[in-house]
């Protein structure tokens, strides 16, 4: 079966791919020749999610996923959240985001925060949804140069490293999207057999 991820990251998509048994053929944005922009305007990760794999599947036909991830911070009412990768404006880096953080949050005690990934599946004209989570603290400085986004100051709990500072096959195994890509996972492995 066809299943298109609605995702530009080829890395994700690699990563995703892997995982899959050969019932399933993953198929990115790219391999589809879809170039649009596909719009985000939802105020929350799961509209998003749904929005971007509703999106494709209107326009395809085929079955899809779609994700959105963000870091939700406590002592800033869950902020950046949704708004993760444009925290500090539009053509914004990883830096911006960041400093913008740290610089609202100050010298705050409460340092409280997660990673967030929703999955939204299109599957058989059917809606599933699956979630990670990753809890963690925001670090007062930056810590590591791996990884990308946040990673640098976010560190998660039971560890004494930063995203930033861990190798990647420790932060895939506790990660917000690694566990959400587990449950997608399992699913389309129970959903292919159930239907066998
Ligand atoms: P996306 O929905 O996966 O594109 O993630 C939105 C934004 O959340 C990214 O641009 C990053 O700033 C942040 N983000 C997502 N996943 C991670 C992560 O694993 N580490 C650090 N930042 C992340």
């Amino acid at each position: 079966m066809d299943l298109i991820f609605a995702s530009n990251n080829k890395h994700k998509c690699e990563e995703i791919r892997a995982m899959l048994n050969e019932q399933y053929r993953l198929l990115s944005l790219e391999d589809i020749g879809c170039k649009e922009e596909i719009p985000e305007t939802h105020p929350n990760l799961q509209g998003n999610a749904l929005q971007k794999a509703e999106f494709i599947y209107q326009k395809y036909h085929k079955n899809c996923f779609a994700d959105d991830t963000g870091l939700e911070i406590e002592c800033l009412d869950n902020r950046p959240g949704v708004y993760s990768a444009r925290y500090a404006g539009e053509h914004c880096s990883f830096e911006d985001n960041m400093n913008k953080v740290l610089q609202e949050m100050g010298n705050s005690q409460h340092r409280k925060a997660q990673f967030r990934t929703v999955i939204a599946l299109i599957l058989n004209d059917k809606k599933y949804f699956f979630e990670g989570i990753v809890h963690g603290q925001i670090l007062t400085e930056k810590h590591g140069k791996d990884g990308f986004g946040y990673d640098p100051i976010f560190l998660p709990d039971g560890y004494t490293q930063s995203f930033a500072e861990m190798d990647l096959t420790t932060k895939n195994a506790i990660s917000h999207r690694g566990q959400a890509v587990k449950k997608l996972i399992a699913f389309l492995k129970n959903f292919n057999y159930a239907t066998k």
